[in-house]
């Protein structure tokens, strides 16, 4: 674990009390938050959904789909205040681990071409672009592209 968290990181999984905490966190660091629905639908459809706690305070989530081989990383996010503390990396080479051990050969993810600071994080776990898709995200200027990334697992 990183140097930089005086605290050790814990995970358990996300449950419908972790909604209100995980809508708060979520609202402050996205232009295009996800909503309480997508984080209960997402629950009720049995996705790898997890909360990664500091001393108690929830600090960060991810949920990730695992079907047909390929594990799908549909949200991972660290609380503004924690972010650059080594956290992200945390999370991400928690979510590498789960999806090899559910058998996943790759996973998968969509970006923002203007979020440098994920890119930069994917590109240095290996990530590689195979895929744009046009216009897939909302943006203040009409729709934003997102990058379709990938690593092989195998
Ligand atoms: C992307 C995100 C998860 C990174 O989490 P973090 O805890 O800040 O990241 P870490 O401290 O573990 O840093 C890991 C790497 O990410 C990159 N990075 C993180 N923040 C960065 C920034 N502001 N600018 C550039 N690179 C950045 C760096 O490559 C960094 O490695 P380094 O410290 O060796 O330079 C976090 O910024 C976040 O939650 N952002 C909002 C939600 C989001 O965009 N999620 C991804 C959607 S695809």
């Amino acid at each position: 674990m990183s140097a930089q968290l005086d605290l050790v990181p814990r995970y358990r999984r996300m449950t419908a009390a972790d909604i209100d905490a995980v809508i708060a966190i979520e609202g402050a660091i996205y232009p295009y938050p996800w909503t309480r629905g997508n984080f209960s639908d997402a629950l009720a459809a049995g996705y790898h959904c997890w909360m990664v706690v500091c001393g108690g305070e929830s600090v960060g989530y991810v949920v990730v789909l695992v079907a047909a081989g390929e594990a799908h990383l549909l949200n991972l996010s660290v609380a503004g205040p924690w972010q650059r503390r080594g956290l992200g990396r945390e999370l991400l080479n928690y979510v590498l681990k789960l999806a090899r051990d559910t058998g996943a050969g790759k996973i998968l993810l969509e970006v923002r071409p203007s979020n440098r600071a994920a890119i930069a994080l994917y590109s240095s776990a290996g990530f590689a672009e195979i895929a744009l898709r046009r216009g897939y995200y909302p943006a203040g200027s009409g729709r934003e592209d997102a990058i379709v990334l990938q690593l092989d697992l195998d």
